[in-house]
C-alpha cells in the first residue's frame, strides 16, 4: 500500500482527526498522501452528519468511487459521524466498501487494513472506551504557524436538534499533560497560534496525573506559559459553561485573543427552550456584558439555526434584535435540518422552505453588514497581525496574516516576518479582508 487519499467533510475536529489518520498510517505503512483518487491504494472518507442528508451525500460519493475498484485493488474506508450513524447500512447500499470505522477507532485502522488484506470482508469497528488515537500526535508534523489541538470529544448535553451526542458519544477529555506536550511539540515546529478544539470545548475536564481536575481556564493558563506560543483560541463553547473562571481568563491571559465564538442558535427564549439549550437570552447577554467589561474590544461570533419547528415571525424578529444588540461579527447560520433519531425530528415543522430561505437571507444580510461595520472600524487603527505566508506563491511581495478577529491582512514586507506578530496600520477594509502598512517598529514580541 503506497498511496492514500483522504477526503474530509465537516468541522475542524474532523480535519484534526484526518491528520491523525495520516500519522497512524504513515507509522505503520510505507505510504504517502495523494490528491489523486485514481492513483491511490487506499481511500478514506471522513464524514460529517451535522446537517443535510449526510447519508445521501455519502452514497453519492461512494457511487463515484465504485468503478475505481473494478480497475485495481483499492481499499475503501468510511469513517466519521455518518459511519457511526449508518453502520452496517453502509454495506447494504455499498457492499464494495471495505472498512467502516468511527472517530474513536482511528488508531485501529492499521489492524483493520491488515485484516482486509487477509481477505476479511466488510469490517465494522466503531466502539472504543478510551481515546487512544491522540497518542499519535508526536509522529512528525508539517510545520504550521496556526495549529489545532482537539482537547475533548463528545457531548453530554442533549440539544433537541443535534446528532453529535449520538455520533461522538459522551464527553471524554484528554489529560492536560498530553495537551501541554503536544503544544510544546507544535511550538518547536513553528506554531505560534493554537486553537483548542472540542464539540463543547468549555466543558473540558481533563485529569492531571495526580488525579486533580483541570478546567479549560487552567489549561489555557498552562499553554500560555509556552513562550513561543503567542496566541490561543478555543472553539466551540456552550454558553451554559461559560463560567466565571473562564471569563476571568480574558483578564489574566493576554495571549487569549479578543475574539469568541459563542453559539446562541436563536434570539427567542421560547425556541431555546424547545431546543433544550438550558439558557435564556438574558443569561447570554450577561456573559457578553462581563466579557466586554474585561475586553471592551472583544468581538463575538455565533451559530444560528433558522426555521426551527415552531419558530414564528416574532421569534425570528427576536433573533434579528439580538444580532443588532450584540453586533455579532460573523456567523455560521443554517436552515434547521432534522437529524435521524433526535427529539426535534419528531416535532411538527409548519414553516415552508421558501419562508425559511427568506429568513436565512435576511439574517445573513444583517450579519454581513456587521462584518463590514467591524472591518471598516479598523481602518486607521494599528492591528497586531500574525504573519502566515506570502499571499501568492510566485509573487513574493505581499504578505498574508491574520488579526485577532480573524481578518486577513495583506501588506508589503520581508520574508523574515513570516511566523511573527507585527503591527500593521490598516488603510482599506473589505468584508473579511484588510489592507495595511507595516508600522516602523513593527515586531510585537518575536
Ligand atoms: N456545541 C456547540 C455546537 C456544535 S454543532 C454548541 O453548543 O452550540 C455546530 C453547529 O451546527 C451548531 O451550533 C448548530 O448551529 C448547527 N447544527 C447542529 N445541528 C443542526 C441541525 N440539526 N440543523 C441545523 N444546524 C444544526
Ligand atoms: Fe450538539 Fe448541543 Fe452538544 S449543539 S454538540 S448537543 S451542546
Amino acid at each position: 500500500m503506497k498511496k492514500i487519499h483522504i477526503k474530509t467533510w465537516g468541522c475542524q475536529m474532523n480535519e484534526y482527526d484526518s491528520s491523525i489518520i495520516l500519522k497512524v498510517l504513515k507509522k505503520n505503512f510505507n505510504c504517502k498522501e495523494t490528491n489523486h483518487v485514481e492513483k491511490s491504494d487506499l481511500i478514506i472518507l471522513n464524514t460529517c452528519s451535522i446537517r443535510e442528508k449526510a447519508q445521501e451525500k455519502l452514497f453519492h460519493q461512494l457511487g463515484r468511487w465504485k468503478n475505481l475498484k473494478k480497475k485495481k485493488k483499492i481499499i475503501i474506508a468510511v469513517g466519521g459521524c455518518v459511519a457511526v450513524q449508518e453502520k452496517k447500512n453502509i454495506y447494504k447500499r455499498a457492499p464494495f466498501v471495505d472498512i467502516v470505522f468511527g472517530p474513536k477507532t482511528i488508531h485501529r485502522l492499521p489492524k483493520m487494513i491488515h485484516l482486509i488484506k487477509n481477505n476479511t470482508k466488510n469490517i465494522i469497528d466503531i466502539r472504543a472506551k478510551k481515546l487512544k488515537k491522540f497518542k499519535f500526535f508526536q509522529k512528525k508534523s508539517i510545520p504550521q504557524i496556526i495549529s489545532y489541538i482537539s482537547i475533548m470529544e463528545g457531548c453530554d448535553k442533549c440539544c433537541s436538534f443535534c446528532i453529535v451526542p449520538k455520533t461522538r458519544g459522551r464527553e471524554i477529555s484528554r489529560t492536560p499533560e498530553e495537551i501541554y506536550l503536544e503544544s510544546k511539540f507544535l511550538s518547536k515546529n513553528g506554531t505560534k497560534e493554537i486553537i483548542l478544539l472540542g464539540q463543547n470545548v468549555n466543558s473540558y475536564k481533563g485529569k492531571f496525573n495526580n488525579g486533580k481536575i483541570c478546567k479549560l481556564s487552567k489549561l489555557i493558563k498552562i499553554i500560555s506559559k509556552i513562550k513561543k506560543i503567542k496566541r490561543i483560541r478555543f472553539t466551540t463553547s456552550h454558553p451554559i459553561e461559560f463560567t466565571k473562571d473562564l471569563i476571568q481568563t480574558y483578564k489574566k491571559i493576554p495571549k487569549l485573543v479578543s475574539y469568541l465564538h459563542l453559539p446562541v442558535q436563536s434570539g427567542s427564549d421560547k425556541i431555546l427552550k424547545i431546543m433544550k439549550r438550558s439558557y435564556t437570552i438574558l443569561q447570554y447577554k450577561k456573559i457578553i456584558k462581563k466579557l466586554k467589561l474585561i475586553r471592551p474590544n472583544i468581538q463575538i461570533t455565533s451559530d444560528f439555526i433558522i426555521g426551527f419547528p415552531g419558530e414564528t415571525k416574532k421569534d425570528f424578529q427576536k433573533t434579528i434584535k439580538l444580532i443588532k444588540k450584540i453586533k455579532f461579527d460573523m456567523s455560521f447560520s443554517f436552515i434547521y435540518s432534522p437529524r435521524p433519531g433526535t427529539i426535534a425530528s419528531k416535532l411538527k415543522d409548519k414553516i415552508n422552505l421558501k419562508e425559511k430561505k427568506k429568513r436565512l437571507y435576511i439574517l445573513q444580510k444583517k450579519i454581513n453588514k456587521n462584518t463590514l461595520f467591524w472591518s471598516k472600524k479598523m481602518v486607521g487603527t494599528y492591528q497586531d497581525v500574525l504573519v502566515e505566508k506570502y499571499i501568492y506563491k510566485k509573487n513574493k511581495k505581499k504578505l498574508y496574516g491574520k488579526t485577532q478577529n480573524n481578518r486577513i491582512v495583506i501588506f508589503k514586507g520581508p520574508k523574515s516576518l513570516i511566523g511573527k506578530i507585527v503591527f500593521i496600520k490598516i488603510y482599506k477594509a473589505y468584508l473579511y479582508k484588510l489592507k495595511g502598512n507595516l508600522k516602523k517598529k513593527y515586531v510585537k514580541n518575536g
